[in-house]
This record gives structure tokens, sequence and C-alpha cells, in this order.
């Protein structure tokens, strides 16, 4: 892999700092390649969750590049992304369906069945057993071998927005429909052209999912990125910050971050 600038464990946390942007999201694509062999190699099969949004765009190139040399197959891969607007049409180009296929789904040989993201088309009445299903099919797919990760500028993670819940019940939260918070709502309005165009819910897999996976990497970059991650790592575990969370699984957790996002920490 990729060798960081600098590294850390932070109370069980691995911490891998790069010099810029393109190494860290270079060294993520490295450790999900790797993730992908030994899972193939263990069980036949290796299950990845994915997010998307700016953070893991070079990712995905990467490990497309990578496919084009010969270096990765997705022919055994299963995919969950974590999250998808609600409601939205699967060809609307603003949907994070059309994003994967974009950015990675058709650039490789995972079979488009093995590919799943939350449907922004399902009616509101059946998006609850829409959900559950969603986790029991991770469960059934033998859980999340490597879940890759952005952090949004409110600490959230997937749609998982900060809340005013109890610690217990923050960490418990099931996959289900969500109201976005102003600052995703500001956040998104580049991409929907403007704030009131934003659609304010969305489908997100619950913190108790992404806490199950066996690992989970968490992809930082950029100077407006620095805050968050360092109130993430140093502060307290809240549901005001759900990126907080992942301190509960501190030894499966790895952080990658450029040396802008990483300014707050040392
Ligand atoms: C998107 C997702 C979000 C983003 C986060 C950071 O699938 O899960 O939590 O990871 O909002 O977004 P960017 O990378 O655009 O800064």
């Amino acid at each position: 892999m990729l060798s960081p600038a600098r590294t850390e464990e932070r109370a069980g946390v691995s911490i891998l700092v790069f010099g810029d942007a393109g190494s860290a999201g270079r060294a993520a694509a490295e450790r999900i390649q790797s993730t992908v062999h030994a899972a193939v190699a263990d069980r036949g099969r290796a299950v990845l969750g994915l997010a998307s949004g700016a953070t893991p765009r070079k990712v995905y190139s990467h490990l497309v590049a990578f496919h084009r040399e010969g270096a990765l197959s997705f022919r055994d891969v299963v995919t969950y992304n974590v999250d998808e607007f609600y409601p939205i049409g699967p060809l609307d180009p603003k949907s994070y369906r059309s994003y994967m296929h974009q950015h990675l789904f058709s650039h490789v040989d995972l079979a488009p069945h093995h590919a799943h993201l939350l449907d922004g088309t399902v009616p509101e009445f059946f998006v609850a057993e829409h959900c559950a299903g969603f986790d029991r099919w991770i469960a059934a797919d033998g859980g999340i071998d490597l879940q890759l990760l952005g952090i949004g500028r409110n600490g959230h993670i997937g749609f998982n927005e900060p809340s005013a819940l109890s610690l217990a019940d923050a960490l418990a939260l099931p996959t289900r429909l969500t109201e976005l918070h102003p600052v995703t709502q500001s956040d998104a309005a580049r991409e929907f052209v403007g704030e009131h165009r934003v659609i304010p819910r969305a489908l997100t897999m619950g913190v108790a999912s992404i806490l199950a996976a066996r690992s989970i990497l968490m992809l930082a970059t950029g100077t407006h990125k620095a805050d968050v991650v360092a109130r993430a790592l140093n502060g307290p575990m809240t549901a005001g910050l759900p990126a907080s969370l992942l301190q509960s699984v501190a030894s499966r957790v790895t952080w990658m971050l450029d040396e802008p996002a990483a300014a707050g920490l040392f």
C-alpha cells in the first residue's frame, strides 16, 4: 500500500495521514482491493459497503484502473450503498444509483444484481419494509467486509444525521427514511443547483449496520473537514456527531486523511 506520511493509533483507531487527497484516495482503493482479494480467497465472495459524494470519486477511478489492468475483478463482489435520496427516480442524474453507474458499476465486471442501493422509488408505505429487507440482505450475504464512508461537515455518516438521541438509541439505529440536516441540505445545493431544489429526505443504512461491518474505512480530505474530523476523533461519543459513534468499534476503523483534513488532530 502507498505509505502514509504519518500514522497514529488513537484510542484503538488507526489514523493514516497522506500528503494529498490523491494519495489518500489511492491508498483507500488499495485497501479495498486487498480486502476483496482476502475475502474472496477466504469465503468465495467479498461484500463491500460503498458511499458516494465528492470524496470517493478518486477511489472509484483507481478501482476502475485496477480492473482495467487486470489487478481487480468484481465477479465475486457484492455491494451495498450506504444511502440514496428519497424519493428519486433511478435515471435522475442526481440519484446515487446514477452516480455509482457513472463512477464504478458501468466500468467493471460487477454483476448488475450484486449492486444494491436503497430504492428511491418505493412507495412511502413500503419504505419501512424495504429498509428492513436491505438489512436482512446484508446479513444473508454474510455481513459487510469493508464499509467505505465519507463524513459530512456536520459529522453525518451515510445520512445518519446529528440528533439528540441517547447513545444506546443512536448506536442501534436501523436502515430507514431520514430528514436531511440543514448543513447537509446546504452542502447538497451545488449538485441540485440551488438549495430549494435539494430533496430533503433520504434512505440511509442505519448506524447499527454500518458499525457491524468487519472493517470501516473513513476517508476525509480537505480543510473543510478538519474541524469535524478532530471532533469525531478527539471529542466524546455522541449522537450529536454521528461519526463519533465509530469510536464504539475503534479497532475495526481506519481513518485515511490528507494533511488539510488532519490539521486539527496534531
Ligand atoms: C454519501 C454519504 C455521505 C457523504 C458525506 C461526505 O453517500 O454517505 O455521508 O459521504 O456527505 O460527502 P462529500 O464526500 O461530498 O464531502
